[in-house]
């Protein structure tokens, strides 16, 4: 990622997948009346649309914080741990309880990326410029 949009315009791209995923979730529970898989589709929207639009609008707001190991980390980790956790999350609600110890692994990891946004943001907003 070179350009300094790059990782920025990668979690605003990815954010509207995820809100399409979310909402076509959404939509399908209401009209099957089959509120069951809540729990996907809360954090489809949450840790999907929300936080990755959240971290593309930072990532514009702040560009120079893009070109940072930390950053790097924080989109590597971040990107395919939250796909896995998604994966398993409805596999789970879907009855298959064994995914259990992997979804912890995963969901631990974007915990992990998550504290990288954490330091990226504080090392960012250090001074007020
Ligand atoms: C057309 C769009 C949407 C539809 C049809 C829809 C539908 C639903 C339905 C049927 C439930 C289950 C309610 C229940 O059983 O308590 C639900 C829960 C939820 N939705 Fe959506 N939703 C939509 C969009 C969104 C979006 C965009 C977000 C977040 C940005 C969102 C966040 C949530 C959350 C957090 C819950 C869980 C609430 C709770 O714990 O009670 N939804 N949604
Ligand atoms: C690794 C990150 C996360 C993990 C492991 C996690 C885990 C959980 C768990 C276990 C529940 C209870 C589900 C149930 O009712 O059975 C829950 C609920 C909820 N979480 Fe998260 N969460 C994470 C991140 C987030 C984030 C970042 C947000 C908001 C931006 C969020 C918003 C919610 C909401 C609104 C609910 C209530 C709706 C629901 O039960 O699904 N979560 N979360």
């Amino acid at each position: 990622m070179n350009n300094t949009n790059n990782m920025s315009n990668w979690f605003l791209r990815l954010a509207v997948l995820y809100l399409i995923a979310g909402v076509s979730l959404g939509l399908f529970m209401a009209a099957s009346h089959d509120h069951s898989m809540y729990p996907a589709h809360a954090h489809l929207n949450l840790l999907g649309w929300v936080s990755l639009s959240l971290f593309g609008l930072f990532y514009r707001a702040f560009p120079k914080a893009a070109q940072t190991g930390l950053a790097k980390a924080h989109f590597w980790i971040y990107v395919p741990s939250h796909f896995v956790q998604m994966v398993l999350l409805t596999l789970l609600f879907r009855g298959y309880a064994a995914v259990e110890p992997a979804l912890g692994v995963a969901s631990s990891l974007v915990g992990v990326a998550i504290l990288c946004f954490s330091f990226t943001v504080w090392n960012s907003t250090r001074r007020a410029d």
